[in-house]
């Protein structure tokens, strides 16, 4: 028996070439190691978006697509959707009952984004909240280990605290979840600012080729290369650190070529271009041919829900017995 482990993602906008370096990509790896259960977070888009909720249903579609396109094959993981398995509310309401509100108050991740999201008020209720309904997410499968980030860990933390209370109370039923740390390389927005969908400083998974050109043509070089005799410094250029993470193969020559003048930041943005584009293209054909039938994602979807509520309501009905819900 493989190890069952879960990741999650919201469905807030299109994919872009963060996501396949920091998640996707490891995610696929780990499909032959592990069972994996990967899932559109949309209740969690619903706990940040609640002012404006209507963009959240289209992009759990496009979001699965990008998933399945990279290389998520739903025969190998369960792909589905939280909020097509209510048990995750479920366990979130007993949860919520023994998770001490200075758990949640104290919780870096709280605390950093009521300062610096201005944009919504996050002074809610469910916002607080959102690391239970994490933990819930996690702990009704029993999963033994948790894919994610960095910015993830302080969560995963209290997931593991959620669990050991619920298990000291009533009698262990859940398994402390690992935090396995996923080591990608850090890529930045074009404009070297953090990548973010506000910033709308990233390349799409769906960018045409068009795109990719504009967009890698406005990328922030080396600031102190302002002709082309001036010798570069790649390893503060951000161009640089897009070829080291999506061509490997090519960054020591473009590393002697830049430090020594003999390649211009025109020339090395068209190769980033093009390796950029060569990396989509198949990622693309299949998202398209995915797309012209919409019922084979709602298909897997649907399969993926039901394995997901067979799980899930097995581990509820353990619950409900060691807290006396004896129905
Ligand atoms: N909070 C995660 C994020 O913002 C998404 C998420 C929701 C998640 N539930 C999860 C990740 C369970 C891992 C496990 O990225
Ligand atoms: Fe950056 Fe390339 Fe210009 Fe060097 S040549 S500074 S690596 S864009």
């Amino acid at each position: 028996m493989k190890k069952r482990i879960l990741s999650g993602m919201r469905p807030t906008g299109p994919l872009h070439l963060g996501h396949l370096v920091g998640a996707l990509r490891n995610w696929i790896k780990l499909q032959e190691e592990y069972d994996c259960f990967y899932m559109v977070a949309d209740w969690h888009a619903w706990v940040r978006e609640y002012e404006d909720p209507r963009e959240i249903e289209n992009n759990i579609v496009s979001c699965v697509a990008d998933w399945i396109s990279c290389g998520i094959d739903p025969i190998k993981s369960t792909i589905f959707v939280q909020s097509d398995v209510p048990a995750h509310l479920e366990l979130d309401m007993v949860l919520s009952c023994l998770t001490p509100l200075s758990w949640l108050e104290r919780c870096p991740t709280y605390k950093e984004q009521l300062r610096e999201i201005k944009r919504r008020d996050l002074t809610t209720y469910a916002f607080l909240g959102y690391p239970v309904l994490q933990a819930a997410d996690i702990l009704v499968y029993k999963a033994k280990a948790v894919p994610v980030g960095i910015d993830q860990a302080a969560h995963l933390e209290l997931s593991r605290e959620i669990a050991r209370r619920f298990n000291r109370l009533y009698g262990g039923v859940f398994p402390e979840p690992e935090t396995l740390l996923t080591k990608a390389p850090k890529l930045l927005g074009l404009d070297k600012r953090k990548m973010s969908k506000t910033y709308g400083n990233f390349i799409a998974l769906s960018d045409p080729p068009e795109v990719v050109i504009e967009k890698t043509k406005k990328m922030f070089t080396d600031p102190k290369r302002i002709y082309f005799k001036d010798k570069g410094h790649p390893l503060k250029c951000n161009v640089y650190a897009y070829v080291e993470i999506f061509a490997p193969r090519k960054k020591d020559e473009l590393l002697s070529s830049c430090k020594a003048a003999l390649i211009g930041c025109t020339e090395c943005k068209k190769l980033l271009a093009e390796i950029l584009i060569e990396i989509l293209k198949p990622i693309q054909q299949k998202r398209k041919a995915l797309l012209e039938d919409k019922g084979e994602i709602l298909s897997i979807l649907k399969k993926g829900a039901d394995k997901a509520k067979e799980v899930a309501s097995g581990t509820m009905r353990e619950v409900r017995e060691k807290i006396g819900f004896l129905k």
